[in-house]
């Protein structure tokens, strides 16, 4: 008897050739004994939805989506999670949130309930990972922006959208040059890393024992996070959140919670010994 094929599923992105992702998918399916396909998949900049439509008349049966198509997979979704799963529907969720709350609350131990969060950046990183941490019921979170208007328009439209997530947290925007008090945890989801540039900050800014989080990864420390090691915090890179995020996806598809200690192992001594 024929064997059926396994199930195919892809990451969109441009570039795309760098991506972890097929090898992060692999582990977790070899892991809970799944067969499946993993491809990685360059969308021309202008054809990111035809070539999701010929993904799907391929059988493909989900996608994770990176830059620069994220903000065009939510409009392209049909319906957005919390949903029930519809056959012939696209469902969108949202993973860098929960992948980012997760590898900070679970993996590195450090809370944000209670304490004081600034998130650095206005653009689709941000927007991505704002609701879950609002729903970690922080004391304050601040996002603080260069151009502080589009922090201060993203802020409104959460508060707005949002209203019953904000619960008693201090929830507000500002220009970078207008940040004041200290923070517990600060997260950089500006792209300034990949310009290796650092953000400008208030010296003053990390509290006693604060954490300093890049969503970006690399072999060597990012500008953002080897200025925060100099001034006493403990620093963390995305790569925990990039495994966490998949692992959330891998559940959404295949209703099974991957392993991830292993991965992020494999993932870091790989990345330390530069392959
Ligand atoms: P992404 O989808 O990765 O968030 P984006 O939407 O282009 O990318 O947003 C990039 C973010 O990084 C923006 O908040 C940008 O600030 P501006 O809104 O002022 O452009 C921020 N950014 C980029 N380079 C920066 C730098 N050198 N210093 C500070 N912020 C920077």
């Amino acid at each position: 008897m024929a064997q059926a094929a396994p199930d195919l599923y892809a990451v969109f992105g441009n570039p795309i050739a760098h991506s972890k992702s097929p090898r992060i998918h692999a582990i977790f399916a070899q892991q809970c004994g799944h067969t499946l396909r993993y491809e990685k998949r360059l969308a021309p900049l202008d054809g990111f939805a035809a070539s999701v439509q010929a993904f799907i008349a391929e059988g493909g049966r989900g996608a994770n989506v990176t830059v620069p198509f994220k903000l065009e997979a939510h409009a392209l979704a049909d319906e957005l999670a919390p949903a029930a799963r519809v056959d012939g529907k696209i469902l969108g969720d949202n993973t860098d949130g929960a992948g980012l709350v997760t590898d900070i609350v679970e993996r590195a131990g450090q809370a944000i309930a209670g304490r004081r969060v600034l998130v650095l950046g206005a653009g689709g990183a941000t927007r991505g990972v704002l609701l879950p941490l609002l729903q970690q019921g922080p004391q304050q979170l601040l996002v603080a922006n260069r151009t502080a208007s589009t922090a201060q328009q993203m802020v409104a439209q959460f508060q707005h959208d949002f209203a019953a997530s904000i619960g008693h947290t201090a929830f507000a925007a500002c220009g970078l040059d207008h940040i004041a008090g200290q923070f517990d945890l600060i997260i950089n989801a500006t792209s300034a890393s990949l310009q290796a540039q650092v953000p400008t900050l208030p010296e003053n800014v990390f509290a006693t024992d604060a954490m300093a989080y890049d969503m970006v990864y690399g072999k060597d420390l990012t500008p953002f996070l080897a200025y925060a090691q100099q001034r006493g915090a403990r620093v963390r890179d995305g790569l925990g959140m990039l495994v966490e995020q998949a692992a959330r996806a891998f559940f959404i598809w295949r209703q099974i919670q991957p392993e991830t200690h292993a991965v992020y192992a494999a993932l870091r001594s790989e990345l330390q010994s530069g392959q």
